[in-house]
């Protein structure tokens, strides 16, 4: 077991968490995690691992350079892997500024501590040391229904605020390895499904809502197309990533589970009608209405993975349909965690971003 921690940001968060305990189960070494435990940071999600040895938390912000340097002296940490971001599209949308600064400004931040510490490292500590940066599929824009998936050299186009700062902080992330030798690797992974995801992201607010007896709101035409990786495979993906991954390479890790959102709601509404068939609402699908498209909205997803799968050897092991129950029957298993989420924060979003859009019909 390796005795120099792992520096993950935004461990708090939903891939983060799951990536701790998944680091932390797998023995593969200390966590340290710096998170500024924004609304979408939750300390209850590692409060299985809350005091063991090998797990440090540190409440602070990436943008502030004299703790993340005091960090990096403190822990000397044999990696980041850097998951702290702002990371909600339609928040990108409505307030463009904190994901300039966080995005991209604290992910230069993380950089320039990250090459100082490197630059202070012996030859062989050198040669281990990596800077994970994990990005998204949205960074390439969008596809056409037919077109095939994106692969490590499409071109950039991002259409959101948000896929734009994910994609400058890309590209700052390669200038330090090209300019500053900084061994940096970026995965860009499709959208994530699974346990502890804020449910402001559609597979958790489709259920919670649902199971609420709310209005299920379903973006324009319902069509467009995502694909879903479950957290874990994302996770095993980040490992291998570190573990096997070159420096200065990209590496897309998609789920190959294409859906179009109302379907994905419908998937969604028939599990709860067997799962809680006692709600007082089923058939959960009479709650879905087609509502106010999303300005810009990406019609289609799609990752190439022929890479991880040759290089890393990975490839995603859930099936979709094994995966939703078992996110679904996470959230109803774990209320407390639930409750915790649905605090004022997650109200007043419910109100600034669906109360004016214009109700369409159901599907
Ligand atoms: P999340 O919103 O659930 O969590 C983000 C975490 O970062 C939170 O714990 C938050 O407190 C923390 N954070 C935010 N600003 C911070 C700051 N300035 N300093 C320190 N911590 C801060 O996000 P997620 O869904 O877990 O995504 C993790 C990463 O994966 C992000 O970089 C995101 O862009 C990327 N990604 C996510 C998905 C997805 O489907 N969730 C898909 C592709 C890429
Ligand atoms: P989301 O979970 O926000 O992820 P992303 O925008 O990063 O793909 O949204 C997934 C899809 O679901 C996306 O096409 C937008 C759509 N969506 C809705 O139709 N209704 C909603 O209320 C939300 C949040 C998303």
């Amino acid at each position: 077991m390796d005795k120099s921690p792992i520096l993950v940001t935004g461990g708090a968060g939903f891939i983060g968490s799951n990536f701790v305990l998944d680091v932390l189960a797998e023995r593969l070494g200390p966590v340290v995690v710096l998170d500024k435990l924004t609304y979408a940071g939750n300390r209850r999600s590692l409060e299985t691992v809350e005091g063991r040895p090998g797990y440090s938390f540190v409440r602070g912000d990436i943008c502030d350079a004299e703790l993340v340097e005091k960090l990096f002296r403190e822990y000397r940490p044999r990696a980041i892997v850097h998951l702290a971001a702002e990371s909600h599209v339609d928040r990108s949308i409505l307030g463009p500024g904190a994901f300039v600064e966080t995005n991209v400004r604290g992910t230069m931040v993380l950089l320039m501590a990250a090459e100082r510490f490197f630059t202070s490292l012996s030859a062989a500590e050198r040669e281990s040391f990596r800077f994970l940066h994990v990005s998204t599929d949205e960074v390439y824009g969008d596809l056409v229904s037919d077109a095939p998936a994106f692969d490590e050299t499409t071109s950039y186009a991002p259409s959101s605020p948000y896929a734009a700062t994910k994609a400058a902080a890309d590209h700052l992330v390669r200038t330090w390895h090209r300019t500053h030798g900084l061994p940096c690797i970026i995965t860009n992974c499709s959208n994530n499904y699974g346990p502890r995801q804020f449910p402001e992201k559609l597979i958790p607010l489709v259920m919670l809502r649902a199971l609420a007896g709310e209005s299920v709101p379903i973006y324009g035409d319902g069509q467009q197309i995502r694909d879903w990786l479950h957290v874990s495979d994302h996770c095993r993906g980040l490992r291998l990533a570190l573990e096997r991954g070159r420096a200065g390479e990209t590496y897309n890790l998609g789920g190959g589970n294409q859906i179009r959102n109302f379907e994905m709601a419908d998937r969604i509404c028939a599990l709860l009608d067997e799962l809680v068939a006692q709600s007082g609402h089923a058939p959960h699908e009479t709650l879905i209405r087609l509502v106010e498209d999303r300005p810009g909205h990406d019609r289609r997803y799609a990752l190439d993975t022929g890479k991880a799968e040759r290089e890393l050897g990975w490839s995603p092991q859930i099936k979709l349909e094994d995966g939703l129950r078992g996110t679904v029957e996470w959230y109803l298993h774990n209320w407390a965690w639930v409750e915790s989420v649905r605090t004022g924060e997650y109200r007043r979003w419910m109100n600034e971003n669906y109360a004016d859009r214009a109700a369409g019909s159901g599907i």
